[in-house]
């Protein structure tokens, strides 16, 4: 299965043990991120670490560890993975609590790593694109629990993919509490209107995705016309084109939302231009803290 660390200390990932009074296994009260390696190195760790660090600020917990030492840790694991690719799910728990609210008794916070091979998604997904179901389930309203805040509190999550698996589709599109678009069970969407590509924007209740923001990074040098704004359901059935993007699919095509094709029902021609570009910038960004950009600004067009 890989190998696992708990507050540094690694072993193989079954013999991994946090504790049951942990606040992460009894409230769900953490947050994580997954990393991926190209070429045995991990993608962007700088941007990860930054995520993660919000995500617990809005939690009202720090990650107990500087980037560099975030990095040594993932690094160590990786050294033991051997070769090939590797998945790595980082997960910062509030820490060892008493099952209670009592939030100042909490001694922590329990950093976990977990890596596992990363065999490559099947040739099809990206020949011939998914099919995505556009569920009922809505997302979760950034007033409640918010998308923003990567939280291991994936119940909203694992409905809508549960959904979207009985209706056999590979990733669900959820919509937000206004029935606008919002994103997927672990994927931001992207879709093509008339040359254009759109996106929704963070304010639409989502996870600001790595894969995502290093996409819209990435237009302008293709000219690529682009813009972030509210999306309904059906600008992305009667697109030209829709993809998908996260650190594990990268940016996937998408065929089909339920039964009906979207555009000739094949990648179309800016998909494949922008799963070129992202393919060619992920191997030269890994490995480095240094290397990664800073953060961008949340809701723009341009075009
Ligand atoms: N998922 N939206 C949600 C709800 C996600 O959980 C993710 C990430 C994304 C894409 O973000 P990124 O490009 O940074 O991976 C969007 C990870 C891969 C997961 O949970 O497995």
């Amino acid at each position: 299965m890989g190998f696992a660390s708990v507050n540094g200390i690694v072993v193989p990932a079954e013999e991994a043990r946090v504790s049951v009074l942990d606040n992460g296994f009894a409230f769900g009260d953490s947050v994580y991120e997954v990393l991926r390696t190209y070429g045995g190195l991990a993608f962007e760790p700088g941007r990860h670490f930054r995520r993660l660090r919000a995500s617990a600020d809005r939690l009202g917990f720090s990650v107990p560890a500087s980037d560099a030492d975030l990095l040594a840790q993932a690094d160590a694991l990786l050294a033991r993975a051997g070769t090939g690719e590797s998945y790595i799910r980082i997960i910062v728990s509030r820490g060892l609590g008493d099952c209670s609210y009592s939030f100042e008794k909490v001694q922590g916070p329990t950093v976990v790593m977990i890596q596992k091979p990363l065999p490559p998604y099947p040739a099809w997904h990206y020949e011939d694109g998914i099919k995505i179901a556009a569920v009922g389930v809505r997302r979760n309203h950034p007033r409640a629990l918010d998308p923003a805040i990567k939280s291991s509190n994936l119940l909203n999550n694992i409905l809508a993919m549960r959904e979207a698996q009985s209706r056999g589709a590979e990733e669900p599109v959820l919509l937000n509490q206004e029935g606008f678009l919002a994103e997927g069970a672990s994927t931001n969407v992207f879709l093509v209107r008339g040359g254009t590509l759109f996106t929704p924007p963070l304010s639409a209740g989502i996870l600001a995705g790595i894969t995502r923001e290093v996409v819209l990074e990435l237009l302008p040098g293709l000219g690529i016309p682009f813009g972030e704004r509210p999306l309904q359901l059906d600008e992305l059935v009667s697109a030209d084109e829709a993809f998908m993007t996260s650190t594990t699919r990268e940016v996937v095509p998408v065929r089909q939302v339920d039964e009906a094709r979207v555009g000739s029902g094949r990648p179309g021609p800016l998909t494949r231009r922008v799963m070129e570009a992202f393919g060619a910038y992920a191997p030269a960004h890994c490995g480095q803290l240094a290397l990664t950009a800073a953060a961008t600004p949340s809701d723009r067009t341009t075009g």
